[in-house]
């Protein structure tokens, strides 16, 4: 064998190599629309029955726990329940944030329930956030006169980058705030109070990130690959990060939990900070008068309802909660923005110039359901 023809056959091996290796690596994000979301086998369900609760588990809910389930006790009559297990201890030592998104799911199976024709009838039962059974539903049949538009819980997402800096209209202001004025206050990016909390939300993150079990419970909830997406259907995928293209295909096979806990990647992670408070029109602040499970379940609800009203206008909202998370920041905030209620969201707004379709997973309606 020649010199060039040794060269071509090593050459041809390696590219050979290479490429099988990319074709049998993690190639794409797994995304909302490549997996089959309503898989119920459960014959006890009536179809609209899984509809509702699969249209419910679309909420929103802190590093997508989805820390809901659901007690089957006749048709139409269930129990919405905490599941501990889906609790962040560090994030959220006291379930202050798993009431909130229990209460946004409370909404979207209220609005989902409408667009079937029902009227939800609850009763609260859980006295304190760690409660197991939170909330019992009724759904009853009624003549429908202002059904729900489903399609807005369906395409409702979080987004995280390329906000626009343009400060919100006083039109748009004023349609998300309009009657909720006590609960709901917008701070514009360039106020001092909305500098304030640019600047906290940055001291927020290094803190927590440098906080060990914060870090590793964060780790705990980051499905790297597509495998482990599939497997739990919940937490934070790449696509959900917005991690995309080539970073994306290295974070899915050459990332785990210990590469969470290293230096560059939580300075990768609060660069990506200070970009995200660089971009925005302002903050809209989410308060409330006290602090009980009825108060903070109609907290998630008003937050819910606020998110599935974005989306029709270009606008997005990301919560960056962690001022509310980390005590040394917290104690500061209400003094400094002159703000005496409880303040239970701390939500980033922006337009957008393209809005991307969903993309973070959920778990099937069988997996939550338990009868
Ligand atoms: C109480 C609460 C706190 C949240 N805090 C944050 C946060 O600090 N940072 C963030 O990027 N997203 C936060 N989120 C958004 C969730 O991560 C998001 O809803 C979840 O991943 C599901 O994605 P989706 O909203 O696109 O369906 C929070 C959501 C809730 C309900």
């Amino acid at each position: 064998m020649n010199r060039t023809k040794f060269i071509c056959l090593v050459g041809g091996s390696i590219v050979t190599t290479v490429a099988t290796g990319y074709l049998l690596s993690d190639k794409s994000n797994l995304l909302r629309k490549d997996i089959k979301l309503i898989d119920s086998h459960n014959v006890i369900l009536k179809p609209d029955e899984t509809e509702i609760l699969h249209l419910a588990s679309l909420a929103s809910s802190t590093h997508n726990a989805q820390p809901w389930f659901v007690q089957y006790l006749e048709p139409y009559n269930w129990i919405i329940g905490n599941d501990k297990s889906k609790w962040l201890p560090e994030a959220d030592p006291t379930q202050r944030e798993t009431i909130l998104s229990i209460g946004a799911f409370i909404q979207n199976l209220e609005y989902a329930a409408s667009s079937f024709g029902y009227i939800c009838h609850w009763t609260l039962l859980a006295k304190t956030n760690q409660d197991e059974q939170v909330v019992a539903v009724k759904l009853n049949k009624i003549e429908s006169k202002n059904p729900f538009d489903i399609s807005k819980i369906k395409e409702r997402r979080t987004v995280r980058s390329n906000f626009l800096k343009d400060e919100l209209k006083i039109e748009d202001r004023q349609y998300l705030i309009n009657s909720e004025t006590e609960f709901i206050h917008y701070l514009p990016a360039i106020s001092k109070e909305g500098q304030y909390i640019n600047e906290q939300t940055i001291v927020a993150n290094r803190i927590q990130t440098y906080r060990e079990p914060a870090q590793q419970e964060l780790a705990d909830w980051i499905r790297f690959s597509t495998k482990d997406a599939e497997k739990y259907r919940d937490g934070l995928t790449t696509a959900s990060m917005e991690i995309e293209g080539l970073s994306g295909w290295i974070v899915r096979n050459f990332y785990n939990k210990d590469s969470v806990m290293n230096k560059d990647f939580r300075e990768v992670g609060l660069d990506k900070v200070k970009q995200q408070v660089s971009e925005s029109a302002g903050w809209i602040l989410i308060t409330s008068k006290d602090n009980s499970v009825a108060t903070l379940l109609e907290t998630g609800r008003r937050m819910e309802r606020l998110l599935l009203k974005v989306r029709e206008k270009n606008i997005a909202i990301h919560p960056m909660t962690q001022i509310l998370e980390e005590s040394s920041t917290r104690q500061m905030l209400n003094q400094v923005i002159g703000i005496s209620e409880n303040i239970q969201f701390i939500l980033r707004v922006g337009y957008l110039k393209n809005y991307p379709q969903p993309v973070s997973l959920r778990r099937p309606v069988d997996w939550f359901i338990h009868s």
